[in-house]
């Protein structure tokens, strides 16, 4: 009997321990439940005896002042009721910021391999914390062992396309430590603004902190508001901003562009510029500029060396980032000074005059103790001896960098640019791109083309977060959260201990963190997703809706019928009409979306292309072109289109039976901006065998709608025709006048009615 009751016991205890859920992200190396609970009252004491520590306790003081309303005393020792901060100090390099955290019934003792493991078991006991407010801080008893797999976990933030006042960049810095990260790169310069006070160059800020307007929606814009926008830090505000994060063990890195992305300063001091340009002007829209700092005239030198002084005395981080990117050598190629300069170094070319203007700079930084950081471009023309690549451009710069053992920072725009869209609906004007926050949290820093000598010069991974439709800090949060959860799961978890459906399951209290700090975040994750599929038989077409969350419910609703049913198998459709999905949690709505579905003689039916469209724009294949669905965002929505360059889109549709038609139209993208241009014409041809084919039509007559689509519509006389095959040939060449005219465009297709 004593025994059986025993027994009880013990399986109580497991369930309770076993069904606790624990929400810490990112998730920690080492966690193991145990019975029993801590509870934080008023009279609970932070025991600190360190004096390095109370950064930490008033950290989680802050914490606990903001969201729940009070504070707890610090003092040098309790023995009940106690949160407990110890910090050894001594570190072995496995053991780099590592920490323990124990809760147990009379407290919580986290004792931290150095100062900053400490602070970041204070991080994961505020994530032990109740989600929800007005509520006995009750924590679940606890033993976490824990450290972090790379030593850079970074955040980047551009204040050059917009700017964001100090108490907002200290709001990001408190995310970053929330996060367990560890390095703010702070890009301070910009053809739109420069950020940053120098003394001895006044004008940096009086002029280059200012623009005239800016342009009004997704570049080109429809206009200009005419609106004068800026603003900048001055030199006491970056030294309370670098203290304010130094306290949270964040380091800053500082980012001074050149030799591009400078026409900010250009409109300060002209004489920085290659003579015979200009005039220049703080840059309105956004984009890549030709006016970049003349690499020819030493005062160019000077003038940098000065900023970086001045910079470096604000700024004791070991890196200052030098930038490097996207700067156009068009002003270089006719410059007097810069080809004198490319002659009497003996340099090949402008690509070697921009490794020559990095090297320089590189090796003033070096004399003054400091690395530096730059964008993979300064791989071309050769890297500087000592320098530390940010791989955007894909994983290829990194790769190359570590390959020749130089230290890399991942920035790879696929996995962590985070001014591309969450969201496939285009819930709010971005960069444009796809990211969604499975692809964030399944990224994986190390390139598998790396052996494991090379992999150990990837120190880590930051997300980029450029501004140019990021105007306000409620934007800014809109953007980053929750992927920068993600983020820091990729860049603190072992590979082994990470996985997406554990993530899943700790991010709804996530997303109630994210509202006790009241900031704005994206729902996307929630969104319902749909595809469409070819029916069996090619009579209609299936309608297939998903959910990232699997704990809610998915309804959908046929136009004009009143009553929604449970979703679970692919729809039938086989007419015209608009199909609402709608996801629940609870009674709350999370998504709801209206897919409307077209109908020709072409939908759904067999398709055949012979030739697969380009790899980067492979849409749904084939099917994407009679799947009833018209693309009137354009490029944006990847999915509704198939992408060719300098090749012919010739499709084979069989209706099934032969059918009487009279008219084809061929629906395509147009978007000059970004090198997508319509097709330069149309071919209409028609076979009962599906072999032997005669031409019907042609067409060259494109017509544009209102936004960034238009088409072809080709009439022609009635045809008793089984197999439709449609011709489309794309321009040989951009136009003479326009942006990159004489290249190759590419060609978009989304959808080809027959009727
Ligand atoms: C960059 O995104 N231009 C580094
Ligand atoms: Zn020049």
């Amino acid at each position: 009997m004593r025994n059986i009751v025993m027994l009880c016991t013990v399986l109580l205890f497991s369930f309770s321990s076993f069904s606790q859920q624990i929400n810490i992200i990112p998730k920690p190396a080492s966690l193991q439940v145990k019975p029993g609970n801590f509870i934080i009252s008023k009279k609970t004491v932070i025991a600190v005896n360190d004096e390095e520590d109370t950064k930490a306790a008033d950290f989680l003081n802050d914490y606990l002042q903001d969201v729940y309303g009070f504070k707890l005393n610090v003092d040098k020792q309790a023995s009940k009721n106690y949160i407990r901060l110890s910090t050894k100090n001594t570190v072995t390099d496995s053991a780099i910021d590592s920490y323990s955290l124990n809760v147990i019934k009379e407290g919580v003792t986290i004792e931290g391999a150095t100062h900053i493991g400490t602070f970041y078991g204070i991080q994961s006991l505020i994530q032990l914390l109740p989600v929800i407010k007005n509520t006995q801080l009750v924590i679940k008893a606890v033993a976490i062992q824990d450290a972090p797999r790379f030593a850079y976990r970074g955040m980047h933030l551009d204040v050059g396309r917009h700017f964001f006042p100090v108490s907002f960049v200290k709001k990001y810095i408190d995310y970053l430590a929330l996060h367990k990260m560890n390095y703010f790169h702070w890009h301070l310069t910009e053809d739109q603004g420069w950020r940053i006070e120098i003394k001895k160059y006044p004008r940096l800020t009086e002029v280059g902190a200012y623009r005239k307007g800016t342009i009004i929606g997704h570049y080109p814009g429809t206009g200009n508001d005419s609106i004068p926008y800026g603003g900048f830090y001055t030199q006491d505000e970056i030294k309370e901003v670098v203290q304010y994060a130094a306290d949270r063990y964040i380091t800053i890195i500082p980012e001074i562009e050149m030799p591009g992305h400078a026409e900010a300063a250009l409109t300060s001091y002209p004489w920085l510029g290659c003579p015979g340009t200009g005039p220049y002007k703080v840059e309105e829209t956004w984009g890549v500029f030709d006016n970049v700092f003349c690499a020819g005239n030493d005062s160019t030198f000077m003038f940098l060396q000065d900023v970086l002084d001045e910079v470096m005395t604000l700024f004791p981080s070991k890196y200052i980032h030098i930038g490097g990117d996207e700067c156009p050598k068009t002003n270089w190629k006719k410059c007097p000074l810069c080809q004198a300069r490319i002659k009497a170094e003996g340099l090949k070319d402008e690509h070697e005059l921009q490794s020559y203007f990095i090297q320089r700079i590189e090796k003033y930084l070096n004399s003054k103790g400091r690395q530096i950081i730059g964008w993979d471009e300064i791989l071309e023309g050769g890297l500087a001896p000592k320098a530390t690549v940010m791989s955007w451009r894909g994983e290829e710069g990194g790769i190359a960098a570590a390959q020749q053992h130089h230290k890399v920072i991942m920035t790879p725009g696929t996995y962590v640019y985070f001014d591309h869209s969450q969201s496939t609906k285009e819930d709010s004007v971005t960069i444009g791109g796809y990211l969604p926050l499975q692809t964030v949290y399944n990224y994986e820093p190390i390139p598998k083309e790396l052996n494991a000598e090379e992999a150990k010069y990837i120190m880590g991974a930051q997300a980029n977060v450029w501004t140019e439709y990021m105007a306000y800090p409620s934007k800014v949060e809109y953007m980053i959260f929750p992927r920068m959860s993600a983020l820091s799961e990729v860049l603190w978890t072992a590979p082994e201990k990470k996985s997406w459906s554990d993530f899943q399951k700790r991010l709804p209290a996530q997303f109630k963190r994210y509202d006790l700090w009241k900031v704005h975040y994206s729902n996307a994750y929630y969104d319902i997703n749909y595809s469409i599929l070819p029916s069996a038989n090619y009579k209609g077409i299936l309608i297939k809706m998903e959910t990232n969350d699997s704990t809610g419910k998915l309804l959908y609703a046929e136009s004009g019928k009143h009553y929604p049913k449970n979703y679970t198998t692919p729809i039938l459709v086989k007419n015209t009409e608009g199909l609402t999905g709608m996801y629940y949690k609870g009674t709350k709505l999370m998504d709801s979306i209206t897919i409307n579905v077209a109908f020709n003689k072409a939908t759904g039916k067999k398709i055949t292309l012979a030739e697969p469209p380009a790899k980067y724009y492979p849409g749904n294949g084939a099917f994407t072109l009679v799947d009833g669905i018209q693309n009137t965002a354009g490029v944006t929505h990847a999915k509704e289109f198939i992408g060719y360059k300098g090749t012919d889109l010739a499709a084979i549709i069989d209706l099934g039976s032969a059918q009487s038609i009279s008219q084809v139209i061929v629906h395509a993208i147009s978007k000059g901006s970004s090198q997508v241009y319509p097709p330069k014409s149309v071919e209409v041809l028609a076979s009962t065998d599906g072999t032997n084919f005669k031409s019907l039509a042609t067409s060259d007559a494109f017509v544009q709608d209102a936004g960034p689509t238009g088409n072809f519509t080709i009439n022609f006389d009635k045809s008793n025709t089984r197999y439709v095959k449609v011709v489309v040939h794309p321009l040989a060449a951009i136009p003479e006048g326009k942006k990159s005219a004489g290249e190759q465009p590419w060609m978009f297709i989304d959808e080809i009615e027959v009727n």
